[in-house]
């Protein structure tokens, strides 16, 4: 069953970013704001995996995606072994096998389980992951009200890394499953009440950006990842940026006039994904009593052509800017333009490809230790995306948010809009 709440699982404001709301504000209560915070996120994986089966939450359906049981233990391994080892005398952990199993790629961390092979763990089973989170919730709110001021700063930091890592896996919690559901010949329903996110415009007008300098990347208060970071100026060549995402009518004209078999369109590795992988429709699209319908979190559903399209990887978002005469914009051009609100939902409805490569900014350097692992060691052969999307946490994301997937990518909630130079 869906959780039990009167809206939609995923429902969020799509204006909602820069104000991260798991970060407490500093004051005397500032122990039971961090607990509080800690908890709301904890539950919020909960309430994402309730509607899935003991056998749901244990498939893997590729070697990108990973168990719903899996997300639930590894982020609660982030605490034990980032948090309260360090920081929680007499701390016992859970289970000693345990860090092993769900340490995801922190090298620095030891040794781990075969990511393509998360799915083969039956064992240890739902009931036992229900009692690590227990067991590590327990402890981490031991670890907030005992810690005093001093040593309270530095576990709040690590507390908020923990935080965010875990919001980044909810998303991830219902793109893997989504994945999963979508080789179910039953097309599995994960929530009835899901409904397509509305972009608040369907517009394919462009608005002027502004060209010149401009700074981009997090500067200021409020919590960021260190991708975010330094801050830094760009120039802009005088551009305009498409005011709205590309919605599913747009790319069936795409698909009309033959986008998917037109190899000029493509490049060279994208032309070799679509021979490869047979591509002819954004991911999860199929054709039913002769329409088109797209298996969502809701189940499958027809395609709305006025709904922002999503599920196309890299490749496709490049190659349908070729074919509109147009470009993807860079994650510089984009960022201006949502600083300076100048385009419509880019928040919270669907991430959007970016041309740039995802790439360190000037003077980044990652932190020591096993933590400097979290973005740093990505920085290659990567795209970055912008935004957020309809399942994304609340509070998550923010303008200069870097996500970032490899070109053919697909299960994402990855979108796209457009940008023309002038
Ligand atoms: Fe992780």
């Amino acid at each position: 069953m869906p959780p039990a709440t009167s809206s939609p699982v995923l429902r969020r404001s799509r204006d909602e970013a820069p104000t991260p709301t798991i970060r407490p504000a500093a004051s005397s209560d500032a122990r039971a704001q961090w607990r509080e915070a800690f908890h709301a996120v904890r539950a919020e994986t909960e309430r994402r995996a309730a509607p899935l089966s003991v056998e749901d939450q244990v498939v893997q359906s590729m070697p990108d995606a990973s168990p719903t049981k899996w997300h639930r233990a590894h982020t609660t391994w982030f605490f034990e072994q980032f948090l309260l080892l360090p920081y929680l005398a007499g701390y016992r952990v859970f289970d000693e096998r345990f860090a092993f199993l769900f340490n995801s790629y922190y090298v620095a961390a030891g040794p781990r389980h075969a990511r393509p092979r998360r799915g083969l763990l039956t064992r240890p089973d739902c009931a036992e992951i229900a009692a690590f989170r227990a067991h590590v919730d327990e402890a981490v709110e031991r670890l907030i009200v005992g810690a005093d001021d001093e040593k309270l700063s530095e576990v709040v930091r690590i507390l908020e890394i923990g935080q965010q890592h875990e919001q980044q896996h909810q998303e991830l919690l219902l793109t893997d499953i989504l994945h999963a559901f979508a080789q179910n010949p039953v097309a599995p329903t994960y929530d009835a009440a899901w409904r397509a996110p509305s972009a608040r415009s369907a517009s394919r007008e462009f608005v002027d950006l502004p060209a010149g300098l401009h700074s981009i990347g997090h500067a200021g208060d409020g919590y960021c990842f260190d991708n975010e970071g330094p801050a830094h100026q760009v120039y802009l060549q005088p551009a305009r940026i498409g005011r709205g995402l590309v919605s599913n009518g747009h790319w069936l004209e795409f698909m009309a006039e033959r986008g998917y078999a037109t190899p000029s369109l493509w490049l060279s590795d994208g032309w070799a994904a679509v021979e490869e992988e047979g591509w002819s429709a954004p991911s999860y699209w199929r054709q039913h009593d002769g329409a088109w319908h797209t298996l969502t979190l809701a189940g499958l559903q027809p395609v709305d052509p006025d709904a922002p399209v999503t599920h196309v990887s890299y490749y496709e978002a490049d190659a349908f800017a070729r074919w509109a005469g147009k470009h993807l914009p860079t994650e510089a051009e984009w960022e201006v333009a949502a600083r300076q609100d100048l385009i419509d939902d880019a928040f919270g409805v669907v991430w959007q490809w970016t041309r740039s490569a995802y790439l360190p900014y000037p003077g980044y350097r990652a932190a020591d230790g096993a933590l400097g692992e979290y973005n740093g060691k990505f920085m290659v052969n990567q795209m970055v995306l912008r935004g957020s999307s309809h399942a994304t946490p609340s509070g998550h994301a923010r303008a200069s948010y870097r996500n970032f997937f490899y070109p053919p990518a697909r299960w994402q909630f990855s979108g796209l809009r457009l940008l023309d130079y002038v």
